[in-house]
């Protein structure tokens, strides 16, 4: 039985040579969405993919069913937010310290029929979502400083997960819940436990002990979903 919380392999972590297969592999092992990092160089210190890469993962995903979820770790996204969205994104999630005017860019992902998300660094205090909390459909919480796969877990975003459900909860939001960075089956529990309902992983699943099937499948056994 594949378990209620909605994994999303973070493609960061694949070998890009081997992308489509290893992209399949994981969603028919029981992953959910395709996480896709997407940084500038600007806004985060390191550079990673672009448009391209969503369009060439667009029919991978129609084939194993699974929607793109686009992680914007760049600077002023509103120029960019039309060509992801035509190169097939299903979500467009932007950092709330990268963007001016944050309700005029969430409007504007959901007009280009994507669901709009929103972010925010390990640093920032997560009452900066209050207002917006109403207009989203995902909420992701960063566990680790963006930019780079494969860094620790940082231990007090639990509590901030727990605060962002409970501001949820009091709104009557089903907006997703997700949480990015240094999640691994050891974890996860306490990370879905603080009201999480996406876990993204990255090295955990491309670059976990077993193969990608067989670390997707240690989730399921931690979450108690297998
Ligand atoms: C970090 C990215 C993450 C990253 C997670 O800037 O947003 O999505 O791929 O990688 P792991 O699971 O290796 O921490
Ligand atoms: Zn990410």
């Amino acid at each position: 039985m594949i378990g209620n919380t909605i994994l999303a392999p973070s493609i960061l972590a694949s070998n890009f040579a081997r992308l489509g297969e290893q992209t399949r592999e994981a969603i028919k092992a029981g992953g959910d969405w395709l996480h896709i990092d997407i940084m500038d160089g600007h806004f985060v210190p390191n550079i990673s993919m672009g448009p391209v890469v969503v369009k060439s993962l667009r029919p991978v995903a129609d084939e194993v069913g699974a929607p793109l979820d686009v992680h914007l770790m760049i600077s002023d996204p509103d120029r960019y937010l039309a060509d992801f969205a035509t190169a097939g994104a299903d979500r467009l999630t932007v950092h709330v310290e990268a963007t001016h005017h944050l309700h005029r860019t969430l409007q504007a992902i959901k007009e280009l029929g994507v669901k709009a998300g929103v972010t925010l660094n390990p640093a920032t205090p997560v009452e900066m979502l209050d207002p917006i909390l109403p207009e989203v459909d995902l909420v992701l919480v960063m566990s680790v400083n963006p930019g780079f796969g494969g860094q620790s877990y940082i231990p007090a975003s639990t509590g901030r997960i727990a605060r962002l459900r409970q501001m949820l909860d009091e709104i009557g939001s089903e907006a997703w819940l997700e949480v990015d960075g240094g999640i691994d089956p050891g974890n996860a529990t306490e990370i879905v436990g603080a009201g999480a309902n996406v876990l993204v992983a990255g090295t955990s699943i491309f670059g976990g002990p077993r193969s990608i099937a067989g670390n997707i499948a240690a989730f399921r056994v931690a979450l108690g979903e297998a």
